[in-house]
Order: C-alpha cells, then structure tokens, then sequence
C-alpha cells in the first residue's frame, strides 16, 4: 500500500497582461501620477486622523529670561502634528501590496492579495508551489511598491507647500485628495482614479492560518 501524505502539485502562474509596454509584459505596471496622489492622501488623512485625537496643548517658543510666556498652542493645530504626520508617512506603503486581482488603483491595498492568499494556502497544504522567486521573497515588496514609495516622496517634496497650506487653512472644510491631487497636482492630469473605490474582496490583513493550527 502507497501512503501519500503529501499530494504535490506544481502551479505555475503566469500573470498576463495585454498591454504593450516592455514593463507591462513582465507584468509591472508602475503607479501613474493619480494613484500616487491618492494613496498619499489616504495615508496622511490617516495619520492625521490618528494624533487628532489628542487634547494637548504645547508650549513653543524660546524664553531665554522667562519674561516673556511661552506661546501656548493646541497640539491639534500645531506645525509638530504636521511635521510629524508628515515624516514616514511615505514608509507606510510598504504595507501595501499588489493585488494584481483588480486593474484599476485599487490593485495598490494594504494586506495580502487574494492571488497570494491562495498560494500560502496551497503551500501550507503541503502543495509545491513554484512561482520563479524563493519562498522567502514571496511578501517582500515589489517593484511596484518601491517604486510607489519613492513616487510618494517625490510628490512630498514637490509639493510640500500645498499640503501646509491645506493643514493650516483647509484641513476638515476640504479633502486633501481635492485639494492637492484634484484641484493642484494633478491639475494637466487624469484624475480618473480618485474616484475608484475597493469592490468585493478587499484583501485580508494576516497570513492564512498554518495548517496545524486550523
Ligand atoms: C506637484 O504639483 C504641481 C502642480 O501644482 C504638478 O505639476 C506636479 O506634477 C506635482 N508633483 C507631483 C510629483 O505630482
């Protein structure tokens, strides 16, 4: 009698792309300029969102005799919370992955995408999974998503000045995807994907369980 315990399989995947370009045909599609604007506000609104929260009042100025007082200010309201918000806020994309399930920005989310999903599944299952790249690199960033990093710090740079003017005067009356990608940086360019939402799955945030712990 033949014991099996492990069926193996060899999958192979292919990600085929119709479009024309020497990237594309190897399946990288780069961030346009919209989807780097999107994911940025996204990501700042969300960091923001975080330390909003918070009541403190600071103290800033310099008193060299203690004559003068300092200048009290809301945390809320202060150049810190921005400065703060701002810094690292581009490192979070390498939270996101590709998704390559979906074609339009959505593709770029956070969590694993479901094509990955399936795989981890397939190999904690004991399937032999042959996708090309070690198993280690499976979740380490892509092309894609290094490249939106840099893109996103670009942006940052770039305009800096729009994003200020929209935390000090604009912030909670207007969106900063309206305000700096709609209305400034992208005015020449296509805004199409700033109206792209998730539809259907939307990826999950953690690893399929091992196949032991199931
Ligand atoms: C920054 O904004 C200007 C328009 O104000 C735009 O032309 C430029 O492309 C933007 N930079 C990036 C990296 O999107």
């Amino acid at each position: 009698m033949v014991l099996v315990d492990k069926l193996i399989f060899f999958v192979l995947i292919s990600f085929v792309y119709s479009n024309t370009s020497p990237e594309e045909e190897q399946g990288v599609k780069y961030a346009n300029k919209c989807e780097v604007c999107k994911i940025l506000a996204i990501e700042l609104e969300s960091r923001l969102d975080e330390t909003g929260k918070s009541s403190d009042i600071i103290e800033t100025g310099y008193s060299v005799d203690d004559v003068k007082p300092k200048k009290k200010k809301e945390y809320k309201k202060s150049e810190l919370r921005l400065i703060e918000s701002l810094d690292g806020v581009c490192n979070r994309i390498l939270e996101y992955n590709i998704h390559k399930e979906r074609d339009d920005s959505t593709r770029f989310a956070k969590g694993m995408s479901q094509t990955f999903q399936t795989l981890h599944g397939l190999v904690d299952k004991g399937v032999k999974v042959e996708l090309g790249i070690p198993y280690e690199l499976w979740d380490s960033p892509s092309a894609e998503i290094t490249k939106l990093k840099t893109q996103c710090e670009t942006l940052l740079e770039e305009n800096e000045s729009d994003i200020e003017n929209w935390y000090f005067n604009h912030q909670g009356k207007e969106s900063l995807k309206k305000y700096l990608c709609q209305d400034r940086a992208l005015k020449n360019d296509d805004k199409a994907c700033l109206a792209e939402q998730k539809k259907g799955d939307t990826g999950k945030t953690k690893k399929p369980k091992k196949k032991n712990e199931l």
